[in-house]
Parts: structure tokens; sequence; C-alpha cells
């Protein structure tokens, strides 16, 4: 049996990937390429020494997915396939909603067809929207995300939670991520964003590394220790672990389950600027800039929830998460193109 991993040559999805093969799993990944480039397959086939299966294709195309459950025996799939770009979704909604949401509706239907039900959901901490106090748990309603792509993520939630009350076969894990940030401890896989990052961490490489001139802090007015956004930023390969840990418990359960996975503490931009500095001994050169639309002040996790029901917590500091980035960040400074 093999698990299938959606969006696999992304970000976060090739650091999945390589877990799972470093776990003994058989790995289909299927891609389409929009936003990622299949150079980070071939590092990670470097890395664990063997590869998984590529197939080019798209989550919307309901004949590729036949297909491949047809020639894959395939256990569980991890679906981190999708567009991630707040700005963008705003600029293109139904793009975003297309792929986001009516992708996985398609990947859904393909999955009951094969007789496939053990799901794990890239899901994203905008669910909640704004106005909870902190730290959020999972008991806490959803809001109204700021934006198409916050909502795409909260209508997939919606259609998954209606899909288990409907079909008891179901087994899925909605995962609400905070902030992933780092990279693989060897350099050789990480964030590549493409032209100019919208979040943070990368956005703070570029400039310690000389790709860009200065970072505008959005804000430093917020009702925070030192005015600029707090951020749960958790390590992506702690993240990677909580989906293992996540697949595990879905073998004994059916429904729907929601995890927040986070480190359940907070950081603010000055803070991460400060630590970035003294991880790389660069200057990262800042000017404070207006607010972004759509930012909250603060957003931090209460993990609790996944230590107690999947045995998982994030190990990785924020020293680590930086010294990764900065790793993959010196080594490759123009990411896969290089
Ligand atoms: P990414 O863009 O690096 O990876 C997504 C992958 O999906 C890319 O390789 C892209 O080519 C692929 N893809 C997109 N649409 C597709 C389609 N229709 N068919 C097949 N493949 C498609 O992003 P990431 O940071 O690795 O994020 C992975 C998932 O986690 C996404 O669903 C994202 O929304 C979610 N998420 C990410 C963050 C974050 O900060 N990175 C936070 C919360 C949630
Ligand atoms: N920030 C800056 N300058 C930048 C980029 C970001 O000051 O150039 C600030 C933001 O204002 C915020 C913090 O850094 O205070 C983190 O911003 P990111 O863009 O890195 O992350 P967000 O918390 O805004 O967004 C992330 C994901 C989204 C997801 C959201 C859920 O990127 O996909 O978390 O909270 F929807």
């Amino acid at each position: 049996m093999a698990v299938l991993v959606t969006g696999g040559a992304g970000y976060i999805g090739s650091h999945m990937v390589l877990t799972l093969l470093e776990a003994g799993h058989e790995v289909v990944v299927l891609d389409n390429l929009s936003n990622a480039s299949q150079e980070s397959l071939r590092r990670v086939e470097l890395l664990a020494g063997k590869a998984p299966v590529f197939i080019k294709g798209d989550i919307r195309d309901r004949h590729c997915l036949d297909a491949l459950f047809a020639e894959h025996s395939i256990s569980d799939v991890l679906h981190f396939a999708g567009l991630k770009s707040v700005g963008e979704s705003v600029a293109e909604p139904l793009r975003y909603y297309e792929n986001n949401v009516a992708g996985s509706l398609t990947l859904c239907q393909a999955m009951a067809a094969a007789g496939v039900y053990r799901l794990v959901f890239s899901s994203s901490a905008t669910v909640y929207g704004d106005g909870h106090p902190m730290p959020i748990h999972e008991g806490l309603p959803t809001g109204r995300p700021a934006n198409p792509y916050g909502h795409s993520k909260l209508m997939v939630e919606d259609v998954l939670r209606d899909l288990a009350k409907a079909d008891e076969h179901w087994s899925i894990a909605l995962l609400r991520y905070f902030n992933p940030v780092g990279a693989h401890e060897s350099g050789r896989i990480g964030e590549d964003p493409n032209g100019i990052p919208n979040n943070l961490v990368p956005f703070i490489a570029q400039v310690a590394v000389g790709r860009r001139d200065t970072l505008s802090v959005f804000g430093n007015d917020y009702p925070t220790p030192d005015g600029t956004g707090v951020r749960d930023y958790i390590h992506v390969m702690d993240l990677v672990d909580g989906h293992l840990a996540a697949m595990q418990v879905l073998t004994s359960q059916r429904g729907v389950s929601t995890w927040n996975l986070g480190t359940g503490r907070g950081y603010s931009v000055l803070e991460m600027i400060k630590a970035f500095e003294t991880v790389s001994g660069q200057h990262v050169s800042y000017k404070v800039a207006d607010r972004r639309e759509g930012d909250v002040a603060e957003c931090w996790a209460d993990p609790t929830l996944a230590r107690q029901e999947l045995g998982w917590e994030a190990m990785r500091g924020l020293e680590e998460m930086l010294a990764d980035t900065w790793r993959w960040q010196q080594a490759n400074p123009q990411g896969y193109s290089d």
C-alpha cells in the first residue's frame, strides 16, 4: 500500500515525502507543478536513497485521479495541493475556489469511488478568523476568514465535516497549521517562493542573503508587546511529523478530527528579525510600513489537543527553525533554480 501526497513537490509536501520515505512508506506524488519544481523531488530522492512515484497531474482531473487509484494501491491521502497566496486569492477568487475547493471535491469523489477513505487535509489557522483570546484552541468557533484563500480552506473543512457525517467510512484529519517555516536540516530542500515572498521568514532570508534590500515591517502599532504582529512559527519538520502522527491515529478512528499544529509560543516580527540576525550573522535592514490589510495582531496555538490525542508536539525551537532556513537560503540563494 502507498500513501498519496497531493502537492508533494511543494514546500511542505516535499518535506512530508522525505519523512514518509524514511519511515518506510511507499509514496505516490500527484502535483501539477503550478508552484513547484520537480527538482525538490530529485533532492528528496538523493536524501532518502529512494524515490516516490511522481505523476504530473491535477487534483481537478477526475480521469487522472481514477487512473492513479486504479494503478496504485493507496491507503492514505495527504492532501497538500492548493494555491496559497492571500493577495492572489483576493485578485483571482474564482481561480482559488476552483483549485482549492472544486479540486478537493474531485479528489474526495475519486477517493470514494476507489474505496479510499483516509484523508489528511492541510488547513490553516486562518479559519479561526479574528477576535479570539489567545491561545487558540480547536473548541473555538471558526470565524470569517479575511480573504478567499482562507475562505477556501474553511469551505473544504465544512465539506469534509458533512462528508464524514453522511458516510461513516471516512477517517479525516483537519490539520490547522500556524506558520510553517524552516527547512530540512541538510539544506537541500526548503521553501522556494515564486517572485517576491509574501511571508515573513522567506523575505528576511532573502534580505540576509542580499537578494532583496529591505524588509517592510507591516505595522508597529498593534496591541502587542513591541507593536508588531505576533505569530506561532513552527518548524516544517515538526509539522510533517504531526501528519505522521495523525495518519497513525486515523487508522483506528472514524469521522473528522481537528488538530492545531503549532508550538504554543508566539514571536513578534521584531523578535524574528533579531533572532535571524543572531543566527545568520547578517544585518537585516528593515523599515516600518503601514499595516497589511487582513492581518491580525496576534495568532498562536494552544497545541494541547494534538499532544493528548496524537502524542505529538513541536520539538524544534526558533533558533533551529531559523538556522535551517539560513542553511537552505545560503546554499540555494535562487531556490531550486540555482
Ligand atoms: P506550495 O505551493 O509549496 O505547495 C502546494 C503544491 O500543490 C505545489 O507543489 C503546487 O504545484 C501543487 N498544486 C497546486 N494546485 C494543484 C492542483 N490543482 N493539482 C495538483 N497540484 C497542485 O505550498 P505549501 O506551503 O507547501 O502548502 C501546502 C498546503 O498547506 C497548501 O494547501 C496550503 O494552503 C497549506 N497551508 C500552508 C501554509 C503555509 O504557510 N505554507 C499555512 C497553512 C496552510
Ligand atoms: N510581515 C511583515 N513583513 C512582510 C511579511 C510579513 O511585517 O514582508 C508580518 C505580518 O504582518 C505578520 C507576520 O509578519 O505579522 C507573519 O506574516 P506571514 O505573511 O509570514 O504569515 P501570516 O500569519 O500572515 O499568514 C500565514 C500563512 C497564510 C495563513 C495565515 C493564517 O502564510 O497562508 O498564516 O494565520 F492563512
